[in-house]
């Protein structure tokens, strides 16, 4: 089959290399001796997978290996007891080996693809919204009527998290973005208001009434203003450091403003724990049915051309989910 690998850690532009190899068994790292194994129509592109490209992700496989963390695409087939079968449609969590032709996950991380997505779609869906799901709902608390605030609004994570938390009820959705484009983006997900990053966005949001939850993918030195930003009893939820800076907490914060720092690690989270893969799947199907949930697709590129997707990524230029075509949809 075709793929790409990772040959050398020498950054986005250099790190890939097309590559004529074995398709892979029926057997995934996690779940060892099986595995769904999927004929991969899209592959999601995400940070994960820049920064293998340098050797700076926490999970370092040997080289070279097939990056390529989530794919849309068919059933080949199913382990026995599993809700899939040859031929179903499947967005899937491969954690490696998705920048590929084949590719094999576990059973727990592989869902059928409802009808109102597309491959491509289905590519955007795990990593982002099973993540925003987590984030908001099981690590934040967000209940019905609350004010969110997404940063990064307008990239992976961001739409999902404006999506999902109005389709878990959130009264009023603030996104924080960098530019025009970026706030196009926000409101196309959905969001209610939106501010600017370079701008005085913790007074608006102040002006806004403040937030109950606040998501958290960038980090840096807008975390202070941050926990400014939330209302009395509210949840800054940490989920990742586009941003470069690890931010520290002068705890008298949260003391005298009756608030909390959450830390939301998706993936260490729940790969042991496959009833909330499942439950957390199941929450966002009406999401799905009712039109909320809908993954925005940003840039396309033939897999031949992944590079560009990273660097699309490292440059700060994604928005929504970057995508691999690796077969025509039909
Ligand atoms: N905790 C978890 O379980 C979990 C799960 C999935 C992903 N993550 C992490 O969440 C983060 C976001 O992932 P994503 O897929 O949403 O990424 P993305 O689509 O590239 O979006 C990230 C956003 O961060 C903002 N940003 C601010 N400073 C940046 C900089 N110097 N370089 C790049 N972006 C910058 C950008 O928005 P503006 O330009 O508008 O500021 C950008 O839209 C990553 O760190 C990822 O590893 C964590």
């Amino acid at each position: 089959m075709k793929a790409l690998q990772i040959t050398e850690l020498t950054g986005p532009d250099s790190a890939l290399s097309p590559v004529d190899i074995p398709e892979p068994e029926a057997s995934h790292m996690l779940t060892p001796g099986s595995g769904v194994v999927v004929d991969v129509v899209a592959a999601g592109v995400s940070f994960p997978e820049v920064l293998q490209t340098r050797g700076e992700y926490q999970f370092k496989p040997d080289l070279p290996f097939v990056p390529g963390a989530e794919v849309a695409g068919t059933v080949r087939s199913a382990p026995e007891g599993s809700r899939l079968a040859p031929g179903d449609r499947v967005a899937a969590m491969a954690m490696l080996g998705g920048f590929a032709e084949v590719a094999v996950a576990p059973d727990f991380l592989a869902f059928p693809l409802n009808d109102k997505l597309d491959f491509a779609q289905g590519a955007g869906l795990i990593l982002n919204y099973h993540t925003a799901y987590f984030c908001l709902r099981l690590r934040g608390r967000l209940a019905e009527g609350e004010t969110v605030l997404v940063h990064g609004a307008a990239g992976g994570v961001g739409t999902a998290s404006i999506q999902v938390a109005k389709g878990l009820g959130a009264a009023s959705v603030i996104a924080v973005v960098s530019s025009d484009e970026k706030e196009h983006v926000a409101r196309e997900a959905g969001a209610d208001e939106v501010v600017r990053s370079d701008g005085a966005w913790k007074d608006e949001v102040k002006a806004f009434g403040g937030a109950d939850v606040i998501i958290d993918p960038v980090g840096g030195d807008r975390f202070t203003d941050s926990l400014r930003s939330l209302k009395e009893e509210g949840r800054l939820v940490v989920v990742g450091f586009t941003g470069g800076s690890i931010p520290e907490v002068k705890v008298n914060r949260l003391l005298l403003n009756n608030t909390e720092v959450v830390g939301a690690g998706w993936g260490a989270y729940v790969m042991a724990k496959q009833k909330v893969n499942r439950e957390i799947g199941e929450a966002l199907e009406p999401m799905i049915d009712s039109g909320v949930v809908k993954p925005l697709i940003g840039a396309r590129f033939p897999l031949d051309r992944a590079a560009e997707a990273l660097k699309l990524i490292d440059g700060r230029g994604a928005t929504g989910k970057v995508v691999l075509d690796v077969a025509p949809q039909t």
